[in-house]
């Protein structure tokens, strides 16, 4: 989207307001007393059909008949006259467009909403919405929506997808004390979207953080892509799970892929911090828009107590930044102000005789060692102390220590006293919170921030020896079969075709061949159906496997046909397959989704019961570098098991992580062919014998 649109709609110089109203209660009223009545600096232009005034401005019956420019228009007329309106807008020059009117493709009038969005298009015009609150920017002092209240100022920048929760948002964000500089309301995303809007507001240096309510993306790619290259955080808090998929899909992956775990990765490899609630959503935005990320994992905590100590490492082992002991050198500079009774290692605990000078002290020391990566203040109300003081001396701590680079942030426990020495620290540009375990997330946060910032710069280099064009014959042999799906025989050839370690698998047609390629492949052997209309072959008993001579494959290869025979009797058989007897090893699953947001998508578990049952499986979105892939080994619950336990030799995990990364550059490059696959089961040997994929299977797209 052309940032002089964007520009229009977020930093408007001049906003004309369509449906302006002079009868109180109204939306159009509303609108307009908002940016009549307020510091705005731009012009303001009432659009009424009967003229006159509007609040005291004079209003205009169109926008052909403003003399001035218009930026932006806020639309809030009724939805059947929208296209009307968006047309005379065009033909003003006008280039951003607030959509506020509902009645669109929320209540199924998909075709409306397209009608408008291709007439803004016709004149080059951006939109948003339609069906949102509009847009509120506190540094311009505009609110060109209806909410009745401009969120607290401050550095972060709220884009939600849900009106009513924007408007709510705006009020908690007083009583939360977490300040928003814009927040945007982008409703049905008809055209402007989220992409569109991260990319805008990471320029903007009014903005410290983007904070993101998520119901779905519509390109979902774009964002990643935009996410990844953002030079802010970005937190957001994903509502819902995708429906699509679990219903329709023919495979494991795709059974699998419609619980929201695509969404998942999708943000963490767009480097997206999430929040798990609106509560969690707030208190990550106040870390991520005041305080910078945390480069490393050695977090020191201050308390003056046990308790809010032992609460705050619980946390630190659950959000995963486990406290570890301060270095001697440092416990040796604590010491000076921690009693004997209390302690120096981590986290430090200044006991209930810790004042303000005893916090000053140890947090400024904390700081400016070299050791600590961030640092979270606790503190407790006690009848000693004057909460003020406490918050006055690690402000002064922070200052002192001129160190900028790493996060601080307090949790104070008490009563009134106490939320005024909070708010004043949040003023005060630290982030702080009422309990020990949520200041720890917040510290979380910041690590999860940085964490991101290093994995968004992986670079993905794609491998060479690969054959897309043989793959892409024999799937265009199979579409000529008019076949929906690939043999597994085909499957196979497509899967070698991109290096994959296939287990050597041949056709045969006559016993005789099935006895010649059983002693080229080399015994023992399996032998398979191989028929479009028999896609269980274990039920259709069309397999029989560890077959150690020519007898036994004669043999095999006779039940099998017979056994097809009984099961299927007009199916078309192609031949038996006989392949080589894979030795057993830990069996895996890889496949993928070709997801309707995100496109193709890579999934990994362990295979047998693991996926049956437990759905022990991870997702990310293809292409990934094996170094990306070694990750997802390591997400799943069952990653012990690869990694050898009990005394059980570790698998080959370097060669596995390979064979992931070559699937997903595989089903990316085919993508417009491929709609799902498994790789099912994929046997992993000990370090250093590889990979073997015994079964395949490849779903055409539609
Ligand atoms: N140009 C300019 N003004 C126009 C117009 C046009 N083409 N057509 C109508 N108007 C005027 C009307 O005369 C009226 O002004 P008045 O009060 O002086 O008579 C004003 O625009 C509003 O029109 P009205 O017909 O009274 O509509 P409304 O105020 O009842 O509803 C919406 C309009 C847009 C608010 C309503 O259709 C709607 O969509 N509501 C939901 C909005 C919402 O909640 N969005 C966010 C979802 S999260």
């Amino acid at each position: 989207m052309d940032f002089d649109v964007l520009n229009a709609l977020l930093r408007p110089r001049s906003v004309a307001v369509i449906g302006a109203s002079n009868t109180p209660g109204k939306i159009g009223y509303l609108a307009a007393k908002n940016l009549i009545e307020s510091d705005y600096a731009g012009h303001v232009y009432p659009i009424n059909p009967k003229g006159d005034e509007v609040l005291g401005v004079r209003a205009y019956p169109s926008v052909l008949d403003v003399p001035g420019e218009i930026d932006a228009a806020m639309v809030v007329v009724p939805a059947k006259f929208v296209p009307q309106v968006v047309e005379a807008c065009g033909k003003k020059g006008v280039r951003g467009l607030i959509v506020v009117a509902s009645g669109f493709s929320e209540i199924g009038l998909r075709d409306l909403e397209e009608e408008v969005v291709q007439i803004a298009h016709t004149y080059n015009m951006g939109l948003l919405g339609p069906n949102i609150v509009g847009v509120m920017s506190n540094s311009h002092h505009c609110n060109a929506s209806f909410a009745p209240f401009m969120p607290l100022p401050g550095r972060a920048a709220m884009i939600s997808q849900s009106g009513a929760l924007l408007i709510a948002m705006t009020v908690a964000s007083y009583t939360r004390h977490v300040g928003f500089d814009k927040m945007i309301s982008v409703g049905n995303m008809a055209d402007v979207n989220f992409a569109d809007l991260v990319s805008w507001l990471d320029q903007d240096d009014n903005i410290a953080c983007i904070t993101l309510y998520v119901e779905g993306f519509q390109n979902g790619r774009r964002f990643i892509e935009v996410a990844r290259r953002a030079s802010k955080p970005i937190v957001a808090l994903k509502a819902g799970v995708s429906a699509h998929g679990a219903a329709a899909a023919a495979s494991h992956t795709g059974s699998m892929a419609g619980s929201g775990k695509v969404y998942d990765a999708a943000l963490q490899q767009a480097g997206v911090v999430r929040a798990s609630g609106l509560n969690n959503l707030f208190d990550r935005t106040l870390a991520l828009s005041l305080q910078p990320p945390m480069l490393g994992d050695n977090l020191m905590v201050i308390s003056n107590g046990g308790g809010v100590g032992v609460l705050a490492t619980d946390a630190a082992e659950y959000y995963g930044i486990p406290l570890r002991f301060a270095p001697p050198d440092l416990q040796a500079e604590l010491q000076a102000s921690v009693p004997d009774f209390g302690s120096v290692k981590n986290p430090a605990d200044l006991t209930g005789m810790g004042g303000w000078p005893e916090y000053l002290e140890t947090v400024r020391h904390a700081l400016r060692h070299p050791w600590v990566h961030g640092v979270v203040v606790l503190f407790c109300e006690t009848q000693r102390n004057d909460p003020m003081d406490i918050a006055r001396a690690i402000k002064r701590a922070v200052d002192e220590s001129g160190v900028t680079d790493k996060p601080v942030i307090v949790s104070f426990i008490g009563g009134e006293k106490v939320e005024t020495a909070m708010q004043w620290l949040v003023e005060n540009g630290l982030p702080t919170y009422g309990a020990p375990d949520v200041a720890v997330d917040a510290i979380a946060a910041l690590r999860e921030y940085a964490r991101n910032c290093m994995s968004a710069m992986e670079t993905i280099v794609p491998y060479q020896d690969v054959d897309e064009t043989v793959a892409r014959a024999i799937i265009a042999e199979a579409r000529a079969k008019k076949s929906g799906a690939l043999t597994e025989f085909e499957a196979k050839q497509v899967f070698a075709a991109y290096g994959l370690p296939v287990a050597r698998t041949e056709l045969a047609r006559t016993e005789d061949e099935a006895v010649a390629l059983a002693a080229q492949i080399g015994y023992p052997v399996v032998l398979k159906i191989l028929s479009p209309d028999i896609l269980h072959k274990s039920d259709a008993g069309g397999v029989k496997v560890n077959l150690q001579d020519e007898t036994e494959v004669r043999d095999a290869y006779r039940a099998i046909l017979a056994n097809a025979a009984a099961y299927k009797a007009d199916a078309y058989i192609e031949g038996v397959l006989v392949q080589e007897m894979a030795p057993l090893g830990t069996e895996v699953i890889l496949g993928s989704v070709n997801d309707s947001t995100f496109g193709p998508t890579m999934m990994f578990g362990l295979g047998g019961i693991f996926v049956e049952i437990l759905k022990d499986v991870t997702f990310r979105v293809a292409p990934i570098s094996s170094d990306q892939a070694m990750k997802m080994l390591v997400d799943i619950k069952g990653a012990p098991l690869l990694a050898g336990a009990r005394g059980e030799s570790p698998r080959d995990r370097v060669a596995l992580a390979e064979v992931v990364s070559r699937y997903s550059q595989m089903i990316m490059a085919l993508g417009d062919e491929i709609a799902e696959s498994d790789a099912n089961p994929v046997l992993v040997y000990v370090e250093g014998k590889g990979v073997k994929i015994v079964d395949a299977r490849i779903i055409l797209s539609a």
